[in-house]
């Protein structure tokens, strides 16, 4: 067995058909398929430690300790670590993310797939990317996604064993870029966890739970045949759908301001006017608008012009092969990669 100790470099990603609602809510069982893009340059690097001096688990993301809830979620993934490989130590988990300060961009997905690659690893569990897949879903759903490289699918499988996520496409299938508008939220937001414990209140996540499969055939489709048209109107049902459920649970879930609306209409008249883009929006008021890689710098320059919007991020398809990362102190790292995650 190693020193107990790895370091592990996931990335975000971004769902264009979107996991909202849980069967089970415990093993993170979704109550729908999802399907999403893995997001260049926003990462999260993690170092697991292993050591028999501490009486507890410890938790530091970007330098400051974590405790409560947050300590909780990643005591339970390392418990199912520790589990697996007979071992019983606490672990100090240090965390780091690039994602710029206040920008809204969900980091669970990054963070849980870079936690279950370093905590396996630590421990010298050489698991499978399906494993892995399994392993970082039980800490976040969406984390699932991260694991596989390019275009990826969660299926939402009959159990634990088999609700995991598969590669679709490789990164260089389709040159997609996700332009992020990022819009000043004003209040405080509800986190997706509490989100989708809530979901089945809404009348109208029965009617989206049931057109799930006909939603996730168009978008697939559209993914492997490169149709942007039907993908940028398949990914906006979709986000709106979402939100419709989000909007009329209870308590309900506004999450849109006015300049997320804006957008819409705006991303909306570019199409029509010939311009390769559609949105789709997480749980927060933020917007992704994709659009082919050849228009990204135009998508930015008209977004950045929209009001209320403070900044826009761009992240491509991460590539399988991608060997460094811009964690600001980390400079060029080299890891070796295991699916869209790696080892560094
Ligand atoms: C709206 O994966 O963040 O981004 O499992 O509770 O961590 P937890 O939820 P999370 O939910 C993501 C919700 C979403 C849609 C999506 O990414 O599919």
């Amino acid at each position: 067995m190693s020193n107990l100790t790895a370091t592990a470099l996931s990335c975000a990603n971004i769902a264009f058909i979107k996991y909202w609602g849980n069967r089970n809510n415990e093993l993170r069982l979704p109550s729908n398929g999802s399907i999403s893009m893995n997001l260049d340059g926003l990462f999260t690097r993690t170092t697991v430690s292993f050591q028999p001096s501490l009486p507890f688990d410890e938790l530091i993301i970007n330098g400051r300790e974590v405790t409560g809830k947050g300590l909780s979620r990643v005591s339970y993934i390392l418990d199912l670590v520790r589990e697996t490989a007979g071992i019983n130590l606490n672990a100090e988990v240090m965390s780091e993310n690039n994602f710029p300060a206040g920008a809204g961009i969900a980091s669970s997905a990054a963070a849980f797939s870079a936690l279950a690659l370093a905590a396996s690893r630590a421990v010298g569990l050489t698991l499978t990317e399906a494993q892995l897949s399994r392993l970082a879903r039980r800490g976040s759903g969406s984390a699932s996604r991260s694991i596989p490289p390019g275009f990826v699918e969660w299926k939402m499988g009959t159990g634990d064993d088999d609700s995991i996520a598969e590669s679709i496409a490789p990164p260089e299938h389709w040159n997609l870029v996700d332009c992020v508008a990022v819009v000043n939220a004003a209040h405080k937001k509800t986190g997706s966890t509490e989100g989708h414990a809530i979901a089945g209140t809404s009348p109208l996540q029965n009617a989206r739970l049931e057109d799930t499969p006909r939603r996730l055939d168009i978008c697939r489709s559209a993914i492997l045949n490169k149709d942007f048209e039907t993908f940028a109107n398949i990914i906006e049902l979709d986000s709106d759908i979402m939100h419709s459920v989000m909007m009329t649970s209870n308590p309900p879930l506004m999450y849109w301001q006015a300049a997320t609306v804006g957008i819409f209409h705006a991303v909306r008249e570019w199409r029509a006017s010939g311009l390769p883009v559609g949105y789709t929006v997480d749980a927060g008021a933020n917007v992704h608008v994709l659009c082919l890689g050849d228009h990204a710098r135009e998508v930015e320059k008209r977004l950045r012009e929209m009001p209320g919007v403070s900044n826009v991020l761009i992240a491509g398809v991460l590539a399988e092969r991608r060997r460094s990362c811009n964690l600001s102190n980390c400079g060029s790292i080299s890891f070796q990669r295991a699916g869209s995650a790696g080892f560094i």
